[in-house]
C-alpha cells in the first residue's frame, strides 16, 4: 500500500503540472484543450477518491479520507459548471476559484498521503475498527 499511495502522490504531481499548464493556456492564451484538460482533472479526481477511501479505515486519517472523498466530487463538480457563474466581468473570481480548487485538490492529495506515509513509519497507532487491536497496521500491511 506504501507504494500506491507514493504511485498516486507522483502521479497527481503530474497531472497537476499538467492541469495547471493547461489552464493557464486556457486562461491567457486562449486555445482550446478543454476536452484534454477535464480528461486529466477527473483522473485527479479519481486520484482522490482512491487515496480517500485507502484513509478511511484507518482512525487518524479518516476525517483526511472523508475530505478527500467530497473533494474527489468538488472538483470536477465546480469545474463542469463553472462556465456558467457570474458571466461578466467578475468572472475572473470565479476562475481564480476553480484554480485554487485545483491546487487544493494536489494538496489534499498530499496532505492524506503524508499523514498516511508518516504513520506507517512511525508505525503509529493506526487501529481499524474491524481489526482486533493488537493487529498493527504495518503488520497487516506486509501480509
Ligand atoms: C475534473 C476537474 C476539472 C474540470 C472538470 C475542469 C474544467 C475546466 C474547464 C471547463 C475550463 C474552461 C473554462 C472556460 O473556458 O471558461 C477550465 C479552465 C481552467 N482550469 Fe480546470 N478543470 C478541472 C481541474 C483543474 C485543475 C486540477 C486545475 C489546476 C491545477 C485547473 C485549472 C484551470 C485553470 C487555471 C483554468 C483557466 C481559467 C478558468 O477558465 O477557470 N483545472 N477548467
Amino acid at each position: 500500500m506504501i507504494q500506491a499511495i507514493r504511485g498516486l502522490q507522483w502521479l497527481s504531481r503530474l497531472i497537476g503540472a499538467c492541469e495547471l499548464t493547461l489552464g493557464l493556456v486556457i486562461w491567457f492564451v486562449g486555445v482550446s484543450s478543454v476536452t484534454l484538460h477535464i480528461l486529466l482533472g477527473s483522473a485527479l479526481a479519481l486520484i482522490l477518491l482512491i487515496i480517500g477511501v485507502i484513509a478511511l479505515p484507518i482512525k487518524e486519517t479518516r476525517s483526511l479520507g472523508v475530505i478527500g472523498i467530497l473533494y474527489a466530487a468538488i472538483l470536477p463538480g465546480f469545474g463542469m459548471v463553472q462556465m456558467s457563474l457570474l458571466i461578466g466581468s467578475l468572472h475572473w473570481l470565479v476562475q481564480l476559484l476553480h484554480l485554487l480548487i485545483g491546487v487544493g485538490a494536489i494538496a489534499v492529495v498530499h496532505l492524506i498521503g503524508a499523514r498516511y506515509l508518516k504513520l506507517k513509519r512511525t508505525g503509529g497507532p493506526a487501529v481499524q475498527p474491524v481489526v482486533p487491536q493488537s493487529t498493527s497496521l504495518a503488520a497487516s500491511e506486509e501480509a
